[in-house]
């Protein structure tokens, strides 16, 4: 099933407390983002600042081969000032649950009339445009609401209903599962004689965006939202980087994505938004390919898929071990041979290890420069002849078959 990838790094990433990246870096963000071969763009909501309004608006012009799109307000000056920034795909958002219209005192049926004539004007005003309607919090809005906003949008000219689990409130299995939402809204839809693309914009406050991202594909939605490092309200949105490297190890499909370039658009997006990646972050994150306890690296040294699933070529990375209290011989025989030291007898290899050990119960990780260190205090050498490695600990990917 075709499948397109928005990124809203731009536009849900600046939405983050703090995070406010400077144009020139939106546009390299844009342009990585555009090689690492996502679909749609999502820049930022142009009436927001004058900032966002130039960026939209420069992004748009620079001939990217994904789409370049913007957010607006059910609000006709939202919509001008967007589509003079030359977007080719908008998105419109207002909510339809009966808490948020008994808040603002409005009829369902007024608020339909509002976005009805707003997205019909986007339309006309730009009649190639890709409109994308949202029910922001549909999941938990009124069915009957929700087909009835969604049904009339896409009357009126929208190409895509968007489902946004705004408060990450879905759980895979349950009767809050997206796999379940988005059959069911198909279905209705298409009695309605609709038949839009249908997105899936996932948060993670439960920490399930991603697996109801992936529900929601698996029931036929057509575009999935992410961020790099996962960016946005509260605890963020779907993370780029795993999406990608989940749909492209174990989905299938056919894609263009050029996965390498995820360390150095990470990198940017992590200096430039203030935000370490996590150690632990999945495909991107520091230890994502790192073997430590001893059983695992003497088997992961025979072969990495022993103990990993994930390709770290997928990404440009490579496998790595590191040295600790976990640590066992086939650890440290191999850190050893990688800075040249051959030839020890096993005792004074056994030491070494108890030495590695010992730092590990500090808390600290044994690198390669402070192994030669131990080897020279240890076999009461000098030099020991050790040669001049870097601190690469990257062993071959021995075995990509499965
Ligand atoms: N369609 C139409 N109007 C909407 C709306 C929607 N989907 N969502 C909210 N509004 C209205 C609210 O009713 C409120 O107007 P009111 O005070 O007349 O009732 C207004 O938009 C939002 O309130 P507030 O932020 O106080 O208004 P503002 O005029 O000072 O600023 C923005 C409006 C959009 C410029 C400002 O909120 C902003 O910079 N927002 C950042 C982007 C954002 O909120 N994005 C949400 C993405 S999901
Ligand atoms: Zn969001």
């Amino acid at each position: 099933m075709p499948l397109k990838i928005l990124d809203s790094t731009l536009r849900e990433g600046e939405q983050t407390p703090g995070v406010c990246f400077n144009n020139h870096i939106k546009t390299a963000i844009a342009d990585l983002l555009d090689e690492v071969g996502v679909d749609i763009i999502e820049t930022g909501h142009p009436v927001v600042t004058e900032e966002i309004h130039e960026s939209v608006r420069e992004i748009a012009g620079r001939g990217l081969r994904a789409k370049v799109g913007a957010h607006a307000r059910s609000v006709q000056n939202d919509v001008d000032v967007a589509l003079e920034c030359g977007v080719g795909f908008l998105g419109i958002f207002y909510c339809v649950s009966d808490s948020r219209l008994n808040h603002h005192e409005k009829k369902l049926s007024d608020v339909v009339e509002k976005i009805t004539s707003i997205v019909s004007y986007a339309r006309e005003t730009q009649p190639n445009l890709i409109i994308r309607y949202t029910p922001e919090d549909t999941v938990r809005s009124e069915w009957h609401n929700v087909i009835t906003a969604a049904t009339e949008a896409v009357h009126a000219g929208a190409n895509v209903i968007s489902v946004a689990d705004t408060t990450g409130f879905m759980i895979p299995g349950t009767d809050r599962s997206m796999y379940d939402y988005v059959a069911r809204l198909k279905d209705k839809l298409a009695v309605n004689n609709c038949y839009p693309m249908i997105a899936v914009h996932c948060h993670n406050d439960r920490g399930l965006a991603l697996a109801n991202a992936l529900d929601g594909y698996r029931a036929g939605a057509e575009i999935i939202d992410a961020t790099v490092m996962g960016l946005g309200e509260r605890a963020g949105l779907v993370d780029l980087a795993t999406l990608l490297a989940v749909l492209k190890t174990d989905f299938n499909l056919e894609n263009n994505w050029n996965l390498k370039l995820i360390p150095e658009l990470y990198k940017l997006v992590s200096r430039f938004a203030g935000f370490e990646i996590p150690k632990l972050a999945p495909v991107t994150g520091q230890n994502a390919f790192t073997h430590c306890a001893g059983v695992h690296t003497q088997a992961a040294l025979k072969n990495p898929l022993h103990y990993q699933s994930l390709d770290p070529a997928l990404v440009g990375r490579e496998s790595q071990l590191s040295l600790d209290h976990m640590s066992g011989l086939s650890a440290v025989k191999y850190a050893l041979d990688k800075i040249g030291v051959n030839g020890l007898s096993e005792t004074a290899i056994a030491n070494i290890l108890d030495k590695v050990k010992e730092i590990g119960q500090m808390g600290r990780v044994v690198d390669l420069d402070e192994l030669k260190h131990i080897v020279n205090y240890l076999t009461k050498e000098r030099n020991n002849n050790i040669e001049q490695q870097s601190q690469d600990w990257a062993f071959a990917f021995v075995d990509q078959t499965r």
